[in-house]
């Protein structure tokens, strides 16, 4: 190991002794991440004219495109601040000249004409085949601007697509865009990101921002894991001592009206907020309110004051999760609900005699089979209340009798390719999370992202309608090592790996090309106000 620290430093230290001046990586000027499916790119280009500029739809009162319009809006005026910084100090028409005499020059863009073929949505569909949905096409040619899709989210793509292709001209006295054609849609309709807010609570401003940066990494769902064993900051309206009791404080709370905002200001983007509840192991903050919740541990005959996951022989148990539950999927509109099941620590239950007696009374031969039990009574509880279950990889190992249209989430990082074969041989569609687990650092002298590039989802030992059953998947921020000062530079642009993979054409896999366009992006987020880290080593952004 020191073997093998000291060959390390000597790697490191020679990198140094080699290095080169300048950035490591050069960045590119108006390329998209996630990369288009289709797009086709021309020398002749447009100034932008910042000012003047509008977006002209054939739509009147979409709220959501309306209050999209604005934010683009406001995001090419920002970008134009760099060209208005220069002009202020010299001569305007003295920089007009150096254009206007270019013959790839072809006019000033004064708009978008944006076409919404289908009617507006409020809320992002529940179906689960989302990728029709996302399609849009742009088109920039001599004539004018387009885009168009047959949705509103859609068009929230085609935005996103339409404001990253605005750059700053290298001589930073014009905001361009090049004549362009572009065909996209979503690879995978499932591209999310789960941020945990119970081992570090994250203040709703922070979530707000981190969907931000998801919308412009085109990335859909947010998983909030929202509680866990230590903390419990969701205020419930039928259970208020959850919170009470459970929250690190009562300033690390989310209220009523705060889950709203977070569930609205996603819609706006185009994210669903799918919410976690994990049970039955994951549940020690709920016991400070509900200790009779939890199963009691035994040393020998006695009771040791320590509790262990939720009591899956008491009836109460399920009384009080059917009120808690149905009071979830009131809350939070997407059609999935998370009921996590992973990592069930089973000695409390071994050591409890009451448990012992109820296994030998119910014929459960083993704690998977009493688990099984448990998670059984759950999923049957939610998918009667008309939610579709979304369940970690172990409660589909463990052998639980799971309906056709339950998601399995795949986690476990050593061996996701053979979870996912077992899966999708089994029929059940799959969430792909293994491979994307943002918690593990591993940087050296860069910004440690490739690995995550490099993950494929369809890249295990399973037939073509295996790899069909693949909705997609999600990089997961567990908050052990994360509060609100440090998740956003942790997860973007790491994150942005994750969401071209799920995106673009599964060929899209120049390394070398993607780190030039990973480097416009990451100034492009931290211009729009998100802090991201750096990408790719020594660089620096120009605006
Ligand atoms: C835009 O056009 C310029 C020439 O005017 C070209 O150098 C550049 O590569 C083009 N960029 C894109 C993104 O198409
Ligand atoms: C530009 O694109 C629009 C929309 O697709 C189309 O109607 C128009 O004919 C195109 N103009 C040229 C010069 O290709
Ligand atoms: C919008 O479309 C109209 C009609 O097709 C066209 O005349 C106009 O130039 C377009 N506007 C922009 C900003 O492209
Ligand atoms: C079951 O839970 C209820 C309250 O939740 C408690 O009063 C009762 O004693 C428990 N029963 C057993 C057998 O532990
Ligand atoms: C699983 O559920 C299905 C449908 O509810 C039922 O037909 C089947 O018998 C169950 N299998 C087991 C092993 O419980
Ligand atoms: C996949 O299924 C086989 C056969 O049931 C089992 O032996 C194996 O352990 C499973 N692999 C994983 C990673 O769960
Ligand atoms: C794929 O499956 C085949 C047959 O089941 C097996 O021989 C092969 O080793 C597997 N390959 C990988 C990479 O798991």
């Amino acid at each position: 190991m020191v073997l093998l620290r000291c060959a390390l430093l000597i790697v490191l230290i020679r990198a140094a002794l080699s290095s080169k001046p300048g950035p490591q990586v050069l960045s590119t000027d108006g390329e998209v991440w996630p990369k288009p499916q289709k797009q086709e790119k021309f020398d002749q280009y447009y100034v932008v004219d910042a000012q003047l500029f509008e977006f002209q739809p054939d739509v009147r009162n979409c709220q959501i495109l309306d209050k999209a319009f604005l934010r683009y809006q406001r995001i090419i005026q920002d970008d134009n601040q760099a060209v208005e910084n220069h002009a202020n100090s010299l001569n305007r028409v003295h920089y007009e000249a150096t254009w206007i005499r270019d013959p790839f020059f072809v006019g000033y863009l004064k708009g978008l004409n944006v076409s919404l073929k289908g009617h507006c949505e409020l809320y992002p569909s529940k179906e689960v085949d989302l990728l029709q949905k996302e399609r849009y096409r742009i088109e920039i040619n001599q004539t004018g601007a387009w885009l168009e899709s047959n949705t509103v989210w859609g068009i929230l793509r085609g935005l996103e697509t339409f404001s990253q292709m605005v750059y700053l001209a290298q001589d930073e006295e014009s905001l361009r865009m090049n004549l362009t054609s572009i065909t996209d849609e979503a690879r995978f309709s499932h591209r999310g990101l789960l941020i945990d807010t119970s081992r570090h609570f994250i203040p709703v401003k922070v979530l707000c921002t981190m969907l931000d940066a998801m919308a412009y990494n085109k990335l859909n769902v947010f998983h909030w894991h929202i509680v866990d064993d230590q903390s419990f900051p969701y205020v419930s309206k039928r259970f208020p001592k959850l919170s009470e009791k459970g929250a690190y404080s009562q300033n690390h709370i989310y209220s009523v009206s705060d889950v709203q905002y977070i569930i609205d200001y996603a819609r706006d983007r185009g994210i669903r907020v799918i919410p976690e509840f994990d049970t039955p192991g994951h549940t020690r903050s709920w016991g400070l309110a509900y200790p009779e919740l939890l199963t009691q541990c035994y040393t020998g005959t006695k009771k040791n004051g320590l509790l262990g996951p939720i009591d899956p022989t008491n009836q109460s148990s399920y009384t009080f999760l059917k009120e808690l539950f149905k009071e979830i999927i009131e809350v939070f509109p997407d059609r999935y609900i998370h009921l996590g099941g992973d990592e069930v620590p089973f000695e409390c239950w071994q050591s409890n005699p009451t448990i012992q007696e109820f296994m030998k009374e119910h014929k459960l031969v083993d704690y998977k089979a009493l688990e099984s039990y448990y998670v059984q009574h759950l999923l049957d509880m939610v998918t009667a209340m008309n939610s579709t279950p979304i369940v970690w990889e172990e409660v589909f190992n463990n052998g639980v009798n799971i309906s056709k249209d339950t998601i399995v989430h795949v986690w476990y990082p050593s061996r996701w390719e053979k979870t996912l074969y077992n899966v999708t041989d089994a029929g059940q569609w799959a969430l792909l999370s293994g491979c994307w687990y943002l918690d593990i650092v591993n940087s050296y002298g860069d910004g440690d992202w490739l690995k995550y590039y490099r993950c494929e989802p369809t890249n295990f030992n399973g037939t073509h309608q295996q790899a069909e059953l693949i909705l997609g998947g999600e990089a997961c921020m567990w908050a052990e090592a994360v509060n609100q000062y440090n998740i956003i530079q942790r997860v973007w642009p790491r994150a942005s790996a994750a969401a071209e993979r799920l995106w673009s054409p599964a060929d899209v896999r120049d390394e070398a090309e993607a780190k030039r366009r990973l480097e416009e992006h990451t100034c492009r987020m931290n211009r729009r106000g998100i802090h991201a880290q750096p990408p790719n080593g020594p660089g620096f952004c120009r605006h």
